[in-house]
């Protein structure tokens, strides 16, 4: 499925496979003056002639390398004669598939989001300009080592990929690391904007800065509890089930990838007892 709705001049295109009627682990692209930002997972295709008719991508941008941001930029480059997808340097040998460390997904990726083809991409440097805006490339890892946001000073538009998510986030992924997620909102803060668009589909208009500023602190009161509890001689799932209670149900549905333990072991990481 895909349905678009404008935030002024730009366009949000909320992507997602419809399974028994429920739209899942939907992800949003943005489109504005020519540049689109992610191209959305590869089970979405057939509906791309549709959703883009009309529209014109000159610049295609990948926020980084997960399969739901890159998975139709084949299609963009065949049917708009696109160049390469532009992204951070490290996203580009697996965007291409020519990295050498190409890891099968997981069933329920695949059911999610399917396997992105491989696409040509290149390195995207610190600045993209489109014939009206100029944004700015801030490299923010965390959820990946390749993680990029954008940022459009004049008009306060932040666009932060998988960054931000959401505030209480207890649940992360295996590979993801919130300590230097901390640092990459932190380095946002250094930042005016008044939008943020994040790929989960949100878009805040009200104080976003003060929604990465609250997220920030309840992470740091977080880490400090599971490292306190650590230091107690706490297991790490014990300190998960007294802080956040057992894994939901969808833990074992997704491989055990996404999950409270993994937030708690990230806190733990490297601390001395
Ligand atoms: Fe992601």
């Amino acid at each position: 499925m895909i349905k678009t709705n404008q935030i002024g001049p730009v366009t949000r295109f909320l992507m997602g496979r419809v399974i028994n009627g429920q739209l899942i682990r939907a992800m949003a692209c943005y489109y504005v003056d020519g540049l689109l930002i992610d191209s959305g997972p590869v089970h979405v295709i057939d509906e791309l002639p549709q959703a883009f008719a009309g529209i014109l991508v000159q610049t295609l941008i990948n926020t980084h390398h997960h399969e739901d941001h890159i998975g139709n930029n084949i299609w963009f480059q065949q049917n708009q004669k696109l160049g390469p997808a532009l992204a951070h340097r490290l996203a580009v040998p697996i965007i291409e598939k020519r990295s050498g460390q190409h890891i099968p997904l997981p069933a329920y990726r695949l059911t999610t989001w399917g396997e992105p083809p491989a696409s040509r991409a290149e390195n995207i440097g610190l600045e993209i300009r489109s014939e009206n805006y100029r944004f700015t490339v801030i490299e923010t890892p965390g959820h990946s080592p390749d993680h990029i946001s954008l940022l459009e000073p004049q008009q306060g538009w932040l666009f932060a990929g998988d960054l931000y998510f959401g505030e209480k986030v207890c649940e992360i992924h295996m590979d993801e690391d919130p300590n230097i997620m901390l640092n990459s909102l932190m380095r946002l803060l250094r930042y005016d904007f008044d939008i943020l668009f994040c790929s989960s589909g949100k878009v805040l208009q009200e104080n976003p800065r003060q929604a990465i500023v609250d997220k920030i602190a309840f992470w740091e009161e977080e880490r400090d509890k599971v490292r306190y509890l650590f230091k107690q001689g706490l297991e790490p799932e014990e300190i998960r089930n007294r802080l956040y209670g057992p894994e939901s149900p969808r833990f074992e549905r997704c491989n055990q990838e996404l999950g409270k333990i993994h937030l708690v072991k990230a806190f733990i990481k490297g601390v001395k007892l």
